[in-house]
């Protein structure tokens, strides 16, 4: 079995995510930025997709991603995930809203990583959104271990 883990970032969180989620998994994965262009999927029997939420929404080349391989992902075992400071409920809603629903109903695995907001990294109107958003000037970063390993877990158990 072959697996592909493809993602979509602005900062690089994410890329980090999906190499911890690499790790995880028992045989080797292929990872691949989806702004680099959209990889065959041809040779891969695992799919895993993620990307990181801006204003509620997966950073848009991994929608796109999602929506122009749709029936070709649908015969793959797929995992999905998101990258973002929400978590609980909030995060569970982002992810739901995050990928097509038909992708949803035959995914094995759902997972929300965390997220990082480092005001380096941002221009004024990033900082001034997010500062809004957290309530916090502070620079922070969440890597939800325990769901990168489960959904390493659910994709080698299915
Ligand atoms: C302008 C802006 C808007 C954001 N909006 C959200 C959001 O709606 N929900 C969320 O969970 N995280 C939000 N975030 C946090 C990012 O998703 C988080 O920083 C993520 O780790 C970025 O990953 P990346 O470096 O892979 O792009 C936002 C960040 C910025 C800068």
């Amino acid at each position: 079995m072959s697996t592909l883990i493809v993602y979509a970032t602005k900062y690089g969180f994410t890329k980090t995510c999906a190499e911890i989620l690499a790790k995880n998994l028992d045989e080797k994965a292929d990872i691949c930025d989806l702004s680099d262009g959209h990889p065959d999927l041809l040779g891969y029997d695992k799919v895993i997709i993620g990307g990181s939420i801006y204003a509620g929404k997966i950073r848009k080349p991994a929608m796109r991603f999602c929506s122009d391989n749709l029936d070709i992902l649908k015969k793959k075992k797929v995992g999905l995930f998101i990258c973002g400071i929400a978590d609980g409920d909030d995060a569970r809603k982002q992810l739901e809203s995050s990928f097509p629903n038909e992708l949803l109903a035959v995914a094995v695995a759902k997972e929300s990583f965390g997220g990082e907001c480092n005001y380096d990294k941002m221009n004024f109107m990033e900082r001034f959104i997010l500062k809004k958003i957290t309530g916090s000037s502070e620079s922070q970063s969440r890597i939800a271990e325990d769901n990168i390993t489960r959904l390493a877990e659910q994709m080698k158990n299915t």
